[in-house]
């Protein structure tokens, strides 16, 4: 199993914060944003990563991160994504490092409470396909939105007007390679970028995709500068939590 953190785009929502660096090096709490998806997939024992980046100060990463090893990772790899084409676009980047394996997706600025762990066993058991992630918010039209039926997802558009349920897909994603031919043939939508929410429908419609409901907290903390602060403030919980 791989791993890809995404850390491009240019954080627009953050300026002027953003301005000069990149959103995934701002502090979260203790420390820099893109410390806590690499910490978790580490932590769910994933040992191969490739980082994609891009805009502004990607080298910063390279001598923030290294080779990941002080992660406990066998290899951190990089790519660069030269424009903002959309989180689709950005894993089709990671085709030649994810080979025929499977891979477990997580976007830069995503921090979670629950391990990743048992999710990542759940998909490994899987046969073949796609396995999200879903949870429970209080403004769902900021996100993707699944509908569901039962346990059973029928659809997830991308931030609706009205969305048909409060629930989330979060920014954990698993595929198999699958996903790579269902890249190739997506076109930009209305906002000119490629949507990992049409990925995931594709997967939807061939019956191939899984979802499981977080029950821990968890911050988009590059959505605005609110979700920053709270992200920083639920972090330090945490961590004293564990310290007590
Ligand atoms: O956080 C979960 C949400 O993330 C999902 O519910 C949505 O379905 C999904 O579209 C996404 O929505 P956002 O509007 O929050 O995405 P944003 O543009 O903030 O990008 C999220 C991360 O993806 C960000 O940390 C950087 C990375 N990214 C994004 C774009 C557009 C890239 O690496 N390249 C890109 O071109």
């Amino acid at each position: 199993m791989k791993g890809v953190v995404l850390a491009g785009g240019l954080g627009t929502r953050l300026r002027p914060l953003t301005s000069i660096t990149n959103k995934h090096l701002l502090p979260v709490y203790d420390r820099p944003m893109i410390f806590y998806p690499i910490q978790q997939l580490a932590a769910a024992g994933i040992e191969d990563v490739m980082l994609v980046t891009g805009g502004n100060s990607a080298g910063d990463f390279l001598r923030l991160l290294g080779d990941g090893s002080s992660f406990g990772l066998n290899s951190l790899n990089y790519a660069y994504q030269e424009r903002e084409g959309g989180i689709a676009e950005a894993i089709g980047l990671t085709r030649a490092f994810v080979g025929s394996d499977r891979f477990v997706v997580i976007l830069g600025d995503n921090i979670l409470e629950d391990p990743l762990g048992p999710f990542v066993e759940a998909f490994r058991a899987q046969e073949s396909g796609a396995r999200i992630l879903l949870k429970e918010v209080d403004n769902p039209s900021d996100y993707g939105v699944a509908e569901l039926n039962g346990d059973m997802v029928v659809s997830i558009v991308e931030k609706p007007e009205h969305p048909a349920s409060p629930y989330a897909v979060i920014g954990v994603y698993m595929y198999d390679s699958y996903a790579f031919d269902v890249i190739r043939g997506l076109e930009p939508s209305a906002r000119g970028e490629l949507e990992v929410t049409d990925l995931n429908n594709a997967y939807l419609q061939r019956g191939e995709l899984q979802a499981d409901i977080l029950s821990g907290w968890w911050a988009d903390s590059g959505c605005s500068i609110d979700g920053l602060l709270e992200a920083g403030i639920r972090a330090r919980q945490i961590s004293r939590e564990i310290r007590v």
